[in-house]
């Protein structure tokens, strides 16, 4: 019988009663167990330590780990893993009184063992299944180990690429990134929370953490309520609808008060406005830091503040459990307070089903059948082959052949195993660092005997020791075509690893320059986090992949676009600047009332002096080996009211001599409005596979959802008028164009 997990001997027969009457609700089922709680054990359940295996904040101290365990004054443990330290905790827990258990979390945030691309790398697919599949495969992995929890998917917008978390999300656009939201969501939690292999989404960091004022990690936010509404929390409310169980808040200020202790982000949108009935984690040691933000004079007014903001859960600061009970003692708070935070928690450790079996997420068989497993593998190639974006390809350079005689693969990035995972992983070196396939072995395992490989590092990432040039010279011009892989290292962008300078680190683009002056075709791979600058790569190389970081099957995925294999049809899904004095640079922005629309005039209008304002790469570009003609554009009509829908007809005809997949882009601008609108915004898309030769016509609905936006007084609406709608390959290349008009 299950119950006796959990219920100590005395209490037994009144819980029974309760709990085990299978037709009641859970609400029932937690106001049971709270009923027997007594205050500090409910504040336990809101205390939340990471585990001394990994960090992932700084460190903290705690002997008695294992006896607050014993004694119910924790409620989660972050950074445990596998199963079998996963299972020395909850027995700890199944010690406790009443036997609560303990929920486990972890940032999976691009795979578990099986690693996928980084999550701005799988944005660039454009392909919603692919990246439900991939947060699925992670749950499933995940959840064997021990794992119920997993703090993602990070749903921020970002517009500056020098915040290193730009790899955690979905790129810039409100659009795009809701979509993906879903998608990740429902990956994650699978059918129900309750499956097996279904894991707890987090979605995270409520909110508008990647609007740090100037990229900084964790510095303010200052930020319109328009701003806020029309493009940073639709990726959050989309996660909401798909079922999101819990919410991390942030570590920034919005507007002068921490995310932390904002009550009306956290109570007034998100459990208000939003009805959110799961709950809500700080993210680590917040709570206590909004003492440094100077919000609160001590730790004490902390807690204060974060519970009745909204913050459920302390991850790490300590602030809940060392302040909670003397603020109900001082009559600060209400124990009601404390009683629905404990609610929301419980709420979620029966519908995970941890009330029947703690264990239900330990077993060991299932956890080696699980990681690495085949099927995974296979998935996480595919998805990583999705995710590399062709940025350039002169005369046709790629694909290339696989009988060429003798490549060279020259560059720092091109051996290394533990670079391709990024950012973000749970790698345990030596172990896990054999599922890693390399480039060079990717390459090796296509290419087999049939072509001579030839390897120089020629460079380090970082530094300018060139000493290494001459070797790779010499063994570019034995070859037949160069490959050189360079970029950043996998920690320079993620958490805490903003940037200034975000060109191509060290000697590597010189490395590049004498390797083209050997005459030789050369394809350069670019490993980065985020959007970098190289514009001497970008003007002079012929081929350029953008191959992010990609996870465990790195090497076979960029052999099999290097080969034809796989034909690239990533987009980009942030734009990329030409320098970084562009940023924040985005594509969705207003179109001002003097607005610059070339680089040779600067008289009085919104451009620079002394550099373009046009970016080097696009939102929503990416080139393909084939080609896609785009014709045809019709429209039902040319006029809709609000009860209305327009279709939207166009043929796109595959004129290469590939089979390729091209994502339609489909961008509207609300030409005259109440409050100005973006000059234009992506609203439709469709990712569509087409036969050499082959035209498919595709239809969009035009609805008045697309139409809508916030007016003045921030409410949503749709007022009459023009629209242009323009159908692209990118948001730059805009390839047809017409007008339709919304009437009362
Ligand atoms: C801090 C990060 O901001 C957050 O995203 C992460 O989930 C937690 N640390 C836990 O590692």
């Amino acid at each position: 019988m299950p119950l006796k997990f959990f219920i100590s001997a005395f209490l037994f027969c009144s819980i029974f009663f309760t709990v085990s009457a299978q037709q009641k609700t859970w609400s029932n089922k937690v106001d049971s167990v709270l009923h027997l709680m007594t205050l500090e054990e409910k504040i336990g359940q809101l205390n939340q330590y990471t585990d001394d295996l990994t960090l992932t904040g700084p460190a903290t101290v705690d002997n008695d780990k294992a006896s607050q365990i014993k004694n119910g004054q924790v409620g989660s443990l972050l950074n445990s893993l596998g199963t079998t330290r996963v299972r020395s905790w909850q027995t700890m827990a199944m010690q406790s009184r009443l036997k609560i258990p303990l929920l486990f979390g972890q940032d999976v945030i691009h795979g578990y063992k099986t690693t996928f691309p980084i999550p701005l790398a799988e944005a660039a697919s454009w392909d919603m299944d692919a990246i439900e599949l991939s947060a699925r495969i992670a749950a499933t992995e995940a959840s064997a180990s021990g794992i119920n929890w997993t703090f993602a998917p990070m749903v921020d917008i970002a517009r500056d690429p020098r915040w290193g978390r730009v790899m955690e999300g979905a790129g810039e656009d409100t659009y795009l990134g809701s979509l993906i939201a879903k998608a990740r969501v429902t990956g994650f939690q699978g059918k129900k929370l309750g499956g097996l292999d279904a894991v707890m989404a987090c979605v995270k960091h409520f909110a508008a953490y990647g609007a740090a004022v100037g990229g900084r990690d964790y510095n303010s936010v200052d930020m319109s309520e328009r701003q806020l509404w029309e493009v940073y929390l639709p990726p959050f409310k989309a996660a909401l609808d798909a079922g999101a169980a819990t919410f991390m808040n942030s570590f920034n200020d919005v507007n002068g008060i921490p995310a932390t202790g904002n009550a009306y982000l956290q109570r007034t949108i998100l459990k208000g406005k939003w009805n959110f009935t799961g709950f809500v984690v700080s993210d680590w040691g917040s709570i206590g830091e909004m003492v440094n933000h100077g919000y609160v004079k001590n730790d004490y007014e902390a807690a204060l503040s974060a519970i009745r903001a909204g913050s459920d859960m302390d991850m790490e600061s300590r602030s809940y459990k060392n302040n909670l009970a003397k603020l109900v003692k001082d009559n600060k708070i209400p124990v009601s307070l404390i009683d629905d935070a404990v609610k929301r928690i419980l709420l979620k450790k029966f519908e995970l089903g941890l009330f029947d079996d703690p264990f239900r997420f330990c077993n060991t068989t299932r956890e080696q059948q699980a990681l690495n497993n085949a099927a995974h593998v296979k998935a996480a190639r595919a998805i990583a082959a999705k995710s590399i974006v062709l940025l350039k390809n002169e005369n046709h350079l790629l694909p290339l052949s696989k009988s060429t005689k003798t490549i060279a693969f020259i560059g720092p990035l091109v051996k290394p195993l533990l670079q391709n995972k990024g950012f973000w992983d749970v790698t345990i070196p030596g172990v896990d660092s054999n599922f890693i396939v390399s480039q060079w072995k990717g390459l090796q395992n296509k290419v087999g005997a049939s072509s001579t490989l030839l390897y120089a590092k020629g460079c380090d990432i970082e530094g300018d020791n060139k000493a290494g040039f001459a070797e790779a010279i010499a063994i570019a011009k034995q070859a037949d075509v160069v490959i050189l892989s360079i970029g950043e290292k996998r920690d320079m962008s993620g958490e805490a690893k903003s940037r200034s300078n975000i060109n191509i680190p060290g000697v590597q683009e010189d490395l590049l320059k004498e390797l083209l002056a050997t005459g030789k075709p050369v394809v350069v791979l670019i490993n980065a986090g985020r959007p970098l600058v190289f514009n001497y790569t970008a003007d002079h190389a012929p081929a350029i992949l953008y191959t992010w970081w990609l996870g465990s099957e790195a090497g076979n995925a960029i052999a099999d676009v290097l080969f034809g294999d796989v034909n690239p049809s990533a987009k980009l899904p942030m734009t990329f600047p030409l320098s970084v004095g562009q940023v924040p640079i985005y594509y969705n922005h207003f179109n001002t009332g003097r607005p610059a629309t070339n680089d040779n005039n600067h008289i009085y209008n919104s451009s620079y002096t002394d550099l373009s304002i046009f970016p080097k790469y696009a939102f929503g570009y990416g080139l393909s080996y084939t080609d896609f003609k785009y014709s045809d554009l019709k429209i039902s009509k040319n006029k809709m009211t609000a009860k209305d829908q327009i279709d939207v007809a166009v043929t796109i005809t595959n004129t290469g001599k590939y089979d390729g997949e091209e994502v339609v882009q489909l961008y509207l601008h609300n030409k005259v409005a109440s409050v100005v609108r973006p000059i234009k915004e992506l609203k439709d898309f469709q990712k569509i596979q087409i036969a050499t030769g082959a035209s498919k016509t595709i239809h969009f609905q035009i609805n008045a959802q697309k139409l809508s936006f916030y007016n003045q007084q921030l409410a949503w609406v749709t007022e009459p008028g023009d629209f242009e709608l323009m159908i692209g390959s990118s948001s730059a290349d805009i390839r047809l164009k017409t007008e339709f008009e919304l009437v009362k």
